[in-house]
């Protein structure tokens, strides 16, 4: 028996974090559906799919019906993101509504139409759990990186408040909260700060894991763990908490 037996779980955004948390969630045990808008990133991770654009309320609402269609649906993650980088003084309002359209309206999206579902369903035997994805960017501004902040901290907003709404029904809802993890979009962010003082990414990179106590980069394996933890009944009495997840990075 694994930890996530009898666990039905969709997962958003399969990159290199989403994509190491889904197969690692189908390892636990659970029957795991992954979405994405990029059907070549779906294929390439070779687990049951659905090309899904979380912004998209009708599809969202399609897909959240269509899963799982013959049982319960207990576990939803919402991992789907975007990133661009630009100080508030050079932010094109364009970028700005898209990254908060992905990452903030497309939570809600995913999380409105997986918590009305959830509430139409007999309770399975299993806890049901929501975890949404933040990120450090949620719990502190960076330069360069407001309008991805704003997204994440409304994230954990959005997620205390739905805790508070679904708690009484037992559906338990959580963020996450990944620091610097080692992955596309992190090296981005490094280069754009190394660009900014006008030094190597690499020192930027050692500043990072200087300041982080278990001194590295995260890994996405790291976040997997935590996600599974949330979802799983270890976590049975765990609700509106926005966990971090950064090696214990001093900020
Ligand atoms: N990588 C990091 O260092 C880091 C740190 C903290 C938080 N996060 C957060 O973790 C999550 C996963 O990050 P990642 O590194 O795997 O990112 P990634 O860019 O590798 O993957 C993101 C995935 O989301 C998909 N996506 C984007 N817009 C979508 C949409 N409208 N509909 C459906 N799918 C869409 C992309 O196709 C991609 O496969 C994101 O929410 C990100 O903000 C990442």
């Amino acid at each position: 028996m694994g930890l996530l037996s009898d666990h039905r779980v969709v997962v958003t955004g399969v990159g290199d974090i989403g994509g190491v948390v889904a197969a690692t969630i189908a390892e636990h045990g659970a029957d795991v559906e992954v979405w994405d808008r990029d059907q070549d990133a779906l294929d390439a991770l070779g687990m049951a799919s659905r090309c899904v654009d979380v912004t998209d309320a009708d599809a969202v609402a399609a897909a959240v019906n269509d899963c799982f269609s013959t049982d319960t649906l207990t576990g939803l993650v919402t991992s789907a993101g975007v990133l661009s980088m630009a100080p508030v003084v050079d932010l094109d309002p364009v970028d700005w509504r898209r990254v908060i359209d992905v990452n903030l309206t497309g939570t809600f999206l995913c999380c409105q139409a997986g918590a009305r579902r959830m509430l139409s369903e007999e309770p399975p035997a299993v806890g049901r759990s929501i975890v949404t994805f933040s990120s450090i960017g949620g719990l502190r501004g960076e330069p360069d990186i407001a309008h991805y902040s704003a997204s994440k901290f409304g994230v954990i907003g959005f997620t205390q408040s739905l805790a508070r709404e679904l708690g009484p029904s037992g559906i338990r809802v959580n963020s996450v909260c990944p620091g610097a993890v080692d992955s596309r979009m992190n090296t981005e962010i490094i280069e754009v700060y190394a660009t900014d003082e006008g030094v190597d990414p690499g020192e930027v990179e050692q500043t990072i894991v200087d300041s982080t106590p278990l001194g590295r980069l995260s890994t996405p394996d790291d976040v997997a763990g935590t996600v599974v933890y949330l979802l799983s009944d270890l976590a049975k009495f765990v609700t509106s908490e926005a966990i971090a997840i950064t090696g214990g990075l001093v900020f």
